[in-house]
């Protein structure tokens, strides 16, 4: 379906989809995906660039999956903004849309879920046990309708990142998974839909996520054993924010908790806080001495 409307080309059911990116198929194209929830930002946008520097086309889709959020999350609150999506992603230049029927995607009768352990488990499944089933489970359909050559995803949700690579290799799904640096404001602040909900003195506190993030992995570069520079971490963001749901450093493969001494491993600094009602996230490379 095209809208006069709307600059770019948008598909709403798996039928549309399939035709377009059929023809692009049958010109043997190389076709790139970028799974959003919509209520797109610059930090989504680099990730279409990203796709277009190794891609002939590059579809976005915009869903916004019921199966990732909890009752108490912010589901029907979450900002939809289809049409400022759209002309975003025509001056990015994307090739098209994909915006999904709910009703499509999961009809009534549907009773399939994708469940994983390894990186899935710890860390956001603590507070959101039902999170990383409703993205593997979303993931995996968006993969399967698409068929995309390549599915760019944002280092931001690093267990995400980490969750869909596995999902990939242990569904043999075809697909090169890739992932986009982390886009933050000037206060190093990582973009995120979400940041709308913060008050003025919320944001300012907001931008301290990623100092001490910052502190703690350069600790730990220099050596500074674990379980300290994680208690130091932790004692900071206790200090600064309402609510901390975690600060650690993983293993950045299996995200595993590591020995309590001084690294010895590629790792990931990571931490969930809660400012407010807003839960933030942030990460980032924590490379060993
Ligand atoms: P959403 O939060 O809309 O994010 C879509 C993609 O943008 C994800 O890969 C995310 O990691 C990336 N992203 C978000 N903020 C970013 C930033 N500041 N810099 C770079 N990339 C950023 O993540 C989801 O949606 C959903 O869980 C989804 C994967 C679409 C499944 O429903």
């Amino acid at each position: 379906m095209f809208h006069p409307d709307l600059a770019l080309p948008v598909a709403c059911s798996i039928a549309e989809l399939r035709d377009r990116v059929s023809e692009w198929r049958r010109m043997n194209l190389r076709i790139g995906l970028v799974p959003t929830m919509g209520a797109l930002h610059e930090g989504h946008l680099a990730l279409v660039k990203q796709a277009l520097e190794s891609c002939d086309r590059v579809l976005a889709s915009i869903f916004v999956n019921p199966a990732q959020f909890a009752p108490d999350e912010d589901f029907d609150a979450y900002p939809r903004t289809l049409e400022s999506d759209t002309e975003k992603l025509t001056t990015a230049h994307a090739h098209l849309v994909y915006v999904p029927n709910h009703r499509e995607m999961y009809p009534e009768g549907f009773v399939t879920t994708v469940s994983m352990a390894g990186p899935a488990l710890g860390l956001e499944s603590e507070t959101r046990p039902h999170f990383f089933t409703g993205v593997a489970t979303v993931i995996s359909k968006l993969l399967i309708q698409v068929m995309p050559d390549l599915a760019v995803f944002g280092e931001k949700d690093y267990q995400q990142l980490m969750v869909i690579r596995q999902l990939a290799r242990d569904l043999d799904l075809p697909v090169e998974v890739a992932a986009g640096r982390t886009v933050r404001e000037t206060d190093g602040l990582a973009l995120s839909s979400r940041n709308v909900y913060l008050s003025a003195e919320e944001r300012t506190r907001a931008a301290k996520l990623n100092v001490i993030l910052k502190e703690f992995a350069d600790a730990l570069h220099q050596g500074a054993p674990v379980a300290e520079a994680q208690a130091q971490a932790r004692h900071q963001a206790e200090q600064t924010f309402d609510h901390v749901d975690y600060i650690v450093v993983r293993d950045a493969e299996m995200l595993n908790p590591l020995p309590s001494g001084p690294l010895k491993c590629e790792a990931r600094v990571l931490a969930a806080i809660k400012l407010g009602k807003t839960r933030l996230i942030d990460n980032m490379a924590a490379p060993k001495a």
